[in-house]
């Protein structure tokens, strides 16, 4: 016999909880991130609490697929970007913007452009500084910055966004992670052309560090009312998004 567990997913508290992250990070636009079907809450029940946002980020396709269906109209970013041809084609018919964080991606965006697709995507360059997940080495960072600068100046795509991911903004004691998002936060504005814009910030790095956000914040698990950290998310004034 099934256990008579029964959850609840309450989008009031998501859309709560993404007024609460506006509201510490300041004149900071939020993409909250559903991947993985909204972090296992379900795409299709947490819709209508994600209305105040003015982006989402997911990583599959199909994500996106579903959200343009529940009639989610603002953009969707996928965070890995395009994978081969497939991807590509219904990227754009999507609508999605995405990142880039290799060459052969930066490849396939000129190859893209020959095709003067309808809809231009903004592109978000991927930098590694310091997470090594993903994203161009320091090394490669300026020759590839450059070269999007120019691609999307002569096809008029939409300036870009440089893009990072803090190492360890989660980390319980505030003088280890602090310095190295100042670090991380450094080595990207240093970089960036003065007319892209910016994005730093995962959950933890919009609780605990809003003025190192940039541009554009990227929070996850905060949207659904727990906390990457030691801190205890009601301490920031999150509301769970799932109850028992
Ligand atoms: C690029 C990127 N940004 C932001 C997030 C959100 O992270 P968090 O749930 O820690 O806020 C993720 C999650 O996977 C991510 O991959």
């Amino acid at each position: 016999m099934p256990r008579p567990i029964r959850a609840v997913v309450r989008p009031a508290a998501i859309s709560a909880n993404i007024n609460r992250i506006k509201e510490l990070l300041g004149n900071v636009a939020v993409m909250p991130v559903v991947k993985a079907n909204g972090y296992g809450h379900g795409l299709e029940r947490i819709i209508d609490g994600l209305r105040e946002a003015d982006a989402l980020a997911v990583l599959e396709i199909e994500g996106a697929t579903r959200l343009r269906h529940l009639g989610w109209n603002k953009p969707i970013v996928l965070l890995e970007g395009c994978f081969d041809q497939a991807d590509l084609l219904k990227a754009l018919e999507l609508r999605c913007d995405w990142v880039v964080h290799n060459h052969q991606q930066l490849n396939d965006l000129e190859v893209l452009a020959k095709q003067a697709p309808a809809h231009k995507p903004r592109i978000f360059l991927k930098l590694n500084t310091g997470m090594n997940r993903l994203g161009f080495q320091s090394a490669q960072a300026q020759a590839a910055i450059q070269r999007l600068d120019e691609f999307t100046l002569k096809h008029q795509w939409p300036t870009p966004v440089l893009m990072t991911h803090f190492a360890n903004a989660d980390e319980a004691e505030p003088r280890v992670r602090l310095p190295f998002a100042q670090h991380q936060h450094q080595a990207l504005m240093g970089l960036k052309p003065a007319h892209w814009q910016s994005s730093l910030a995962n959950s933890a790095g919009s609780l605990n560090f809003p003025m190192l956000a940039g541009d554009i914040a990227r929070p996850g698990i905060a949207i659904y009312g727990a906390t990457p950290g030691p801190d205890a998310a009601a301490n920031y004034g999150l509301k769970p998004a799932m109850i028992f």
